[in-house]
C-alpha cells in the first residue's frame, strides 16, 4: 500500500470537501461522474424488477444468461459480430473492477504490464497490487496520443504479459484508428501478450464518428479482452455495471478469480440492464450530443484563456495544456481556491500529464459557461 500512494480522486474529493466547508461554491469538473439521469425506461424497469423477490437472492457469479444474451445481441447490432454468451462474455461490477483485477489473474511477481501514461489510474494500481511491474508508454500529442509500440525494448517485452489500451481515450479524447488496433493485435500475438482495450467510452464519440471494437479484428479473439461500461453509455455510473468480452480462456480465468473475490452483480441491476441494452441507438446518441455541445462550449472558452486544447473526438473530458508551464497540481489547487472550479491535475493521471489539466464535461452548459466566466475574472491566476 505504501508503493501505491494516494489515489488522485480521493485527494481531489478531500480538496473539494475543504473548499465547500470554507463556503466556496464549487463547480466540479474533476471526476467523470455523469450528471445526467439514466433514461426513464431504465428507471421504470428498475422499479418493476424490484418487486420480484427472486431478484434479491445471491447473484449468479458470471452474470445471468439473459443479460449475456442481451449483450451478445447488442454487440451484433453495434459491431456486426456474434459473441458466445456463455464463454465470451463476463459481467463485471463496473468495468473498473475487471480492469483492476485483471493483473491479479495474469501477472506473476515482476512480470510487466504496459500501461499508457497518462491513464485512468486503475490499470497501474492493479498491476502494483499484483506485485507486477509497470512499463509506462507515454501518450504524446505528436503521436496522436497513441503509444509507440515500436519503442518497447526486447528485454522488457520478454517479461511482459499485459498491454492496456483505452480508446476512446481518457484523458486525451483521442480515438484509435483501426490500423493502430490491428497493429496492437499483431504486436500482442507476436509477443504473447494479453491485449486489453478499455472501451468505457465506446458510445461517447463525436462529429459523427464511431468507435471500433478490437473484436472486429479476426485474430483479436486469440489474445484480447475488451471492457465495456454502463456508466457513461446510459449514465448508470452509481449502479456499478460493466462487462468484458473476448478470448474464452482468458474470460474463464478472470471468472474463476472473481468467483473467489466477489459474488456477482445484484440481479435487479442485471435484469434492468437488459432494458438498457434494448433501447434504440437514439437514446445513447442523445446523451452523446449533450456532451458534444458541452465540449463545443468548453474548448473554445479554454483556448481564449490561453490553454492549448484540441476538440476531443470522444469521451467526456477536455485535456488542456496549462498556459505558462505551471505545475499542474499547484495550478489545479489555485484554480479551486480562487474560482471554485475543480479540475483533475494532469500529473495525477501519470507523469506525462504534468503541465495539463483535465476538465470533465459532466456539468451543464450553464455551469460550464459560469466556470469559464469565473476563470476569466480571476486574471491574477494567469499572471495578468
Ligand atoms: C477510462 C475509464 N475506464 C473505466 C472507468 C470505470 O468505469 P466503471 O464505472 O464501469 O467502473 C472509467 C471511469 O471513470 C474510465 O474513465
Amino acid at each position: 500500500m505504501k508503493t501505491l500512494g494516494g489515489y488522485v480522486f480521493a485527494e481531489i474529493a478531500e480538496a473539494k470537501r475543504k473548499a465547500l466547508d470554507s463556503g466556496s461554491e464549487v463547480i466540479d469538473l474533476s471526476a467523470g461522474n455523469p450528471d445526467l439521469p439514466p433514461p426513464k425506461e431504465i428507471i421504470d424497469a428498475l422499479k418493476r424488477e424490484a418487486d420480484n423477490p427472486e431478484n434479491h437472492r445471491h447473484p449468479v457469479y458470471e452474470g445471468i444468461i439473459e443479460l449475456k444474451e442481451a449483450i451478445s445481441d447488442w454487440f451484433y447490432h453495434r459491431f456486426g459480430l456474434r459473441l458466445d454468451p456463455e464463454e465470451e462474455i463476463l459481467v463485471l461490477i463496473g468495468s473498473k473492477e475487471g480492469l483492476s483485477h485483471l493483473p491479479l489473474a495474469f501477472l506473476n511477481q515482476n512480470d510487466y504490464a504496459i500501461v499508457p501514461n497518462p491513464a485512468y489510474p486503475a490499470y497501474k494500481r492493479g498491476v502494483i497490487i499484483s506485485d507486477g511491474k509497470v512499463y509506462e508508454a507515454p501518450l504524446l500529442k505528436e503521436n496522436k496520443w497513441l503509444p509507440d509500440l515500436d519503442k518497447m525494448s526486447k528485454r522488457i517485452l520478454d517479461k511482459t504479459k499485459l498491454l492496456y489500451l483505452n480508446y476512446p481515450n481518457n484523458p486525451t479524447g483521442a480515438l484509435a484508428p483501426k490500423e493502430f488496433l490491428k497493429k496492437a493485435v499483431r504486436f500482442s500475438r507476436k509477443n504473447k501478450i494479453i491485449l486489453c482495450n478499455d472501451m468505457a467510452y465506446s458510445e461517447i464519440v463525436f462529429d459523427g464518428e464511431r468507435s471500433f471494437s478490437l473484436m472486429q479484428i479476426p485474430e483479436a479473439k486469440e489474445c484480447a479482452l475488451e471492457f465495456f461500461s454502463f456508466s457513461k453509455t446510459y449514465s448508470m455510473s452509481g449502479w456499478r455495471l460493466g462487462f468484458v468480452v473476448g478470448n474464452k480462456k482468458l474470460i474463464r480465468i478472470l471468472r474463476d478469480l472473481k468467483a473467489t473475490l466477489d459474488s456477482g452483480v445484484f440481479h435487479l441491476i442485471q435484469k434492468t440492464a437488459i432494458t438498457a441494452l434494448s433501447l434504440p441507438p437514439q437514446v445513447t446518441n442523445s446523451i452523446c450530443r449533450i456532451y458534444e455541445n458541452r465540449r463545443d462550449i468548453l474548448v473554445p472558452g479554454l483556448k481564449s484563456l490561453g490553454f492549448e486544447a484540441e476538440l476531443p473526438k470522444g469521451g467526456i473530458f477536455v485535456w488542456a495544456k496549462i498556459p505558462s508551464r505551471r505545475n499542474s497540481k499547484r495550478f489545479s489547487l489555485e484554480l479551486l481556491q480562487k474560482t471554485g472550479v475543480l479540475t483533475t491535475p494532469g500529473s495525477g493521471l501519470g507523469s506525462a500529464g504534468e503541465g495539463y489539466l483535465r476538465f470533465s464535461l459532466t456539468a451543464s452548459e450553464q455551469k460550464l459557461k459560469e466556470a469559464l466566466e469565473r476563470m476569466k475574472k480571476s486574471k491574477e491566476i494567469w499572471g495578468g
